[in-house]
């Protein structure tokens, strides 16, 4: 059994923006029940401050080296579920609005890295595999290969490295090589670190972790292609046999229409075909859509960005208001998508609903109370969305890319298999034909509907296949 570090930007039950936080809350709990010790670290946030700080344990006071002048490092912790969780406190990096996204986001990720790194040595915990994941994290592989490999206790751990989303990639300045990274300038030079004239946490990681996962084995496929593998394409296939695609699963605990607190009726399959529909209803009454059982109400539950596939939306307004549906959507992102949104609902009372923010318990009652859930993505490493509406018993329509094609199994009308419908290219109109198919087997062949939902309801959209990959994962790097 290996003791594994999972390290970082944002993780539940602490902090969310998206899909990475769910698998940094939930992955760690299948792993601990297989055995394996899993501690997580990320950085202690402002939201996460103004909730916890006052439960947190300090066990630490140190600091690290940024601009040649030594940073002061507080670290806390706390355990939950067995998970011990550590918070790398800096005020001035850290407590801000939001957690991405600024012009010092270099130098904050830096010093992120590096406290993580000093942590081990500050509180003696040396862990067989720390597991990085995403940008935020892509440089530790290479700073502790780089600068500690004389250290015994250093020289001992394995890296994995996971790409939960390749679009964003940390690239920066040089400047901060030496000055935040603490990184010679000839890992420039020579090209390790180097991207675009300047540095790349991604590139970095792919380059210097011992083995690289991405979340599908789809996605894994795609990534070494020039269509998606946003410039990194041949860095990756570099690295294609240390390349594995394992798929997420979610909590099904955390997301159990059976016990879901956020959400107004229970159900399973014996008694989804009544509660559903009650929490159909309730949900139709709570968005101030016209309370109808029978119309099919489809949700949208995401970022709202390109990444999504709402361009294919807007290019078939028309032909989406046409159709004998109900649409309700949460979600914030680019402004030129909101702002349609809006206009969408206030031309379309009644029938389209859209709550502009975030709001987990929302996401809860749509996932539960819709018939369809919408995810046409362009590109999708692997998707949380669709695997939560199929555990909901709601059919996934999504584009055929990433982990969606993992995921969901298209309707077949002769065998009626399926859990979803699906379509194959980024084209709007293959979008409209898969929801008219949609609404065609909703309305007029309700007993094929009712399989499919069954089929949902019993998709696996657990760890529990996937922990076992991992534990494979880690096994192979310790052998
Ligand atoms: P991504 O991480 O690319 O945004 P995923 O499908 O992997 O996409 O994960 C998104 C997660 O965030 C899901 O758990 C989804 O329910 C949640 N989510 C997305 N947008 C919102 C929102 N506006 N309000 C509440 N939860 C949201
Ligand atoms: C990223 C991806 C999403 C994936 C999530 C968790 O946010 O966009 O597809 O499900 O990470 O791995």
């Amino acid at each position: 059994m290996a003791s594994i570090l999972f390290v970082a930007g944002e993780g539940l039950p602490f902090i969310k923006t998206g899909g990475l936080a769910d698998v940094v809350g939930s992955l760690p709990l299948s792993l601990t029940e297989r055995g394996h010790e899993v501690k997580v670290v990320m950085p202690l946030y402002k939201k996460i401050a103004d909730k916890f700080l006052d439960q947190f344990e300090l066990v630490a006071e140190y600091s690290v080296s940024i601009h040649y002048q030594e940073i002061p490092v507080r670290l806390f912790t706390q355990t939950v579920n067995n998970v011990q969780f550590y918070f790398i406190q800096h005020q001035g990096y850290f407590e801000r609005d939001t957690l991405y996204g600024y012009n010092d986001d270099g130098e904050r990720f830096g010093y992120f890295q590096k406290a993580v790194i000093e942590m081990l040595n500050q509180v003696d915990y040396w862990p067989n595999v720390i597991h990085c994941h995403d940008w935020h994290t892509g440089m530790i592989p290479c700073m502790v290969k780089e600068t500690h490999y004389h250290d015994q206790r250093y020289r001992g751990i394995r890296f994995v490295y996971t790409i939960h989303n390749l679009a964003f990639q940390g690239n920066f300045g040089v400047d901060i090589l030496d000055s935040c990274l603490g990184l010679p300038y000839h890992l420039f030079e020579n090209g390790n670190v180097r991207f675009d004239g300047g540095i790349s946490f991604m590139k970095s990681g792919i380059l210097y972790a011992d083995k690289v996962t991405t979340v599908s084995p789809n996605y894994a496929q795609e990534i070494l292609t020039e269509q998606y593998g946003e410039r990194l394409e041949a860095v990756l296939n570099m690295r294609k046999y240390d390349l594995w695609g394992i798929v997420n699963g979610i909590d099904v605990e955390l997301w159990n229409p059976k016990t879901d607190p956020e959400i107004p009726y229970h159900f399973d399959k014996v008694n989804v075909a009544t509660e559903k529909v009650n929490c159909k209803l309730a949900l139709q009454k709570e968005m101030g859509l016209t309370e109808d059982p029978n119309t099919m109400l489809v949700g949208v539950v995401s970022r709202l960005t390109i990444q999504k596939g709402f361009y294919l939306m807007m290019e078939q307004l028309d032909a989406i208001c046409a159709a004998n549906i109900q649409l309700v959507i949460l979600g914030s992102g680019e402004a030129a998508i909101e702002t349609k949104f809006t206009q969408l609902e206030e031309g379309n009372k009644g029938k389209i609903a859209f709550y502009r923010g975030y709001n987990e318990a929302l996401a809860h009652r749509i996932y539960a109370g819709c018939d369809l859930f919408l995810m046409p993505s362009l590109f999708e490493p692997c998707g949380l969305s669709q695997l939560c509406s199929l555990r909901y018993g709601t059919l996934p329509l999504v584009r055929e890319t990433g982990g969606l094609k993992d995921t969901v199994q298209p309707y077949n009308q002769y065998d009626k298999t399926g859990n979803g419908f699906s379509f194959a290219n980024y084209n709007s109109q293959e979008l409209v034909n898969t929801l008219n198919l949609a609404c065609d087997v909703y309305y007029n062949k309700p007993d094929d509907w009712n399989t499919l939902r069954d089929h949902a309801l019993t998709s696996d959209v657990s760890w529990d296949a996937s922990a076992t990959i991992y534990n494979k994962l880690y096994e192979e790097l310790l052998r």
